[in-house]
């Protein structure tokens, strides 16, 4: 029985390299095989305080495509919290009606919270700028399926890694297989000290750039990220860097042949369409792999695989 059954995951740093490597050889037999029916009569909840696309649609299909069924709020709009019900009483009410709850809500450490006080477990969807673990395994599947390994690459992460939650995950995941960092960034926007300290302890190295050209030909990922404007507290701040990073096709001419951009969408500017059509474009399969991802961390969170 897997050790993972039963257990929350709130942040990156809840799993070992152990436990991050068996989801991504659950994710591999959920891509080779997608629909088993092996949450028939399981129902899940997913509970969205925040708007989403990728991940709530995909935990959806998920669920789906192994037979369970899914519950729950794209919005909170719609759901008794617009009334004044507290995040405790909507989690303790909707873990009688499910067996695991996906939550996306925009104050960090809700997902901690919530883990604290539901009798089932969580599966943070992103809390705030704080953590998304699941966009995190996935971009790791992808960077394992891109680049043959984890081990020793080179990752350049360029645009908001401040605010950016899915960078801060990705960071913490990929010190535990020997990374080297490249962070480009305005000033304003710089990856935390937190973040950089976790680097620092596992004796790897990171560099900090604000010329996105400097680090094209050194990478073996571009992790591209938008810069968060609905986190900015002045809008005028936001206006300042909104357009700071603009990756376009001919900017890709010096890149390494294996290279391969990633971006955990949506983006809004910061890749120009041109690159779309390039085969070192892989944000949209890195969306894809999203489903086999969150296939493996449900049946392995319910102790089915
Ligand atoms: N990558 C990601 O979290 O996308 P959504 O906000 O659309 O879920």
């Amino acid at each position: 029985m897997s050790k993972l059954k039963g257990r929350s995951l709130v942040s990156i740093t809840d799993y070992s390299k152990d436990d991050i490597l068996k989801i991504l050889d659950i994710a591999e037999e959920f891509e080779q095989n997608q629909r088993q029916d092996i949450l028939r009569g399981h129902v899940i909840a997913s509970l969205f305080f925040e708007p989403s696309t990728r991940t709530r649609l995909s935990f959806e299909s998920a669920v789906q495509y192994l037979g369970g069924s899914i519950i729950g709020f794209a919005s909170p709009d719609v759901s008794s919290v617009t009334k004044g019900e507290s995040l405790k009483d909507t989690i303790l009410t909707v873990s009688n009606y499910s067996d695991l709850i996906v939550m996306r809500n925009p104050l960090d450490g809700s997902a901690r919270y919530a883990s604290e006080v539901s009798p089932v477990p969580i599966l943070n969807a992103g809390d705030g700028a704080n953590q998304h673990p699941t966009q995190c395994l996935l971009d790791l599947y992808s960077i394992r399926k891109t680049q043959g390994s984890l081990d020793n690459i080179h990752i350049a992460m360029i645009g908001d890694l401040k605010y950016g939650r899915t960078v801060h995950s990705l960071v913490q995941a990929l010190s535990l297989f020997g990374a080297t960092f490249h962070f480009v960034s305005p000033d304003s926007l710089k990856m935390p000290s937190s973040v950089k300290t976790v680097v620092k302890n596992a004796g790897l190295e990171y560099h900090q750039y604000t010329d996105l050209t400097e680090v094209i030909p050194i990478a073996d990922i571009l992790y591209m990220t938008r810069i968060q404007g609905e986190r900015f507290p002045d809008p005028l701040e936001y206006e300042k860097v909104k357009n700071a990073y603009i990756l376009s096709n001919d900017m890709l001419d010096d890149s390494k042949e294996t290279m391969k951009v990633l971006h955990p969408l949506p983006r809004v500017n910061e890749i120009t369409e041109d690159v779309d059509d390039n085969p070192k474009a892989y944000y949209f399969q890195q969306a894809k792999n999203g489903i086999y991802i969150r296939q493996a961390l449900i049946a392995a969170i319910l102790g089915l695989k």
